[in-house]
């Protein structure tokens, strides 16, 4: 990635997106609408339903946030679980696995989740637009919740 990219990926509207072939489908569906919606959106694979290592693409992502090449990013793999997991393990990742609005509200108001994971083959379509939707307009509420989660990295 060249200077300019990266300065560039630095807008507030800029996105990360990934998935394994299990939520594949899900994955264009998220990049269509945030394209929609004006944002810029890197798409970190896979490119088809052939069968992939959800940690391959979950290490893409979770490493851009990480180094802070993007400031949020989306992962899916078939339940989540898999993505959550990996994306986890980076410093300065905070990743929300959510399947219901509320939570997907919470993760942005109490634990500034910087990566919103959603299991393709647990949610339908209708309800991950709808949790997008609600992690991308919910703000931190920082104060207490910022000392705690400062406290996550090692
Ligand atoms: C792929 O079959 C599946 O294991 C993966 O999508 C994910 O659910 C892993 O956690």
């Amino acid at each position: 990635m060249d200077k300019e990219t990266v300065a560039n990926n630095f807008i507030g509207n800029s996105i990360i997106i990934g998935s394994d072939h299990a939520a594949f489908d899900l994955k264009e569906k998220i990049k269509d609408l945030l394209l929609s919606k004006g944002f810029t959106v890197e798409d970190a694979g896979a490119n088809s339903l052939d069968s992939v290592s959800y940690v391959d693409y979950g290490k893409k992502v979770a490493n851009a946030v990480s180094c802070g090449q993007f400031p949020r990013g989306i992962l899916l793999c078939g339940t989540g679980l898999g993505m959550s997991m990996v994306a986890n393990r980076f410093p300065k990742v905070r990743a929300a696995l959510c399947s219901d609005v509320f939570s997907a509200r919470m993760s942005r108001v109490h634990n500034d989740a910087n990566i919103l994971v959603m299991g393709g083959r647990i949610i339908g379509d209708v309800l991950a637009f709808e949790l997008v939707r609600t992690w991308l307009e919910t703000e931190f509420e920082g104060g207490r919740h910022q000392d705690r989660i400062k406290c996550i990295d090692l």
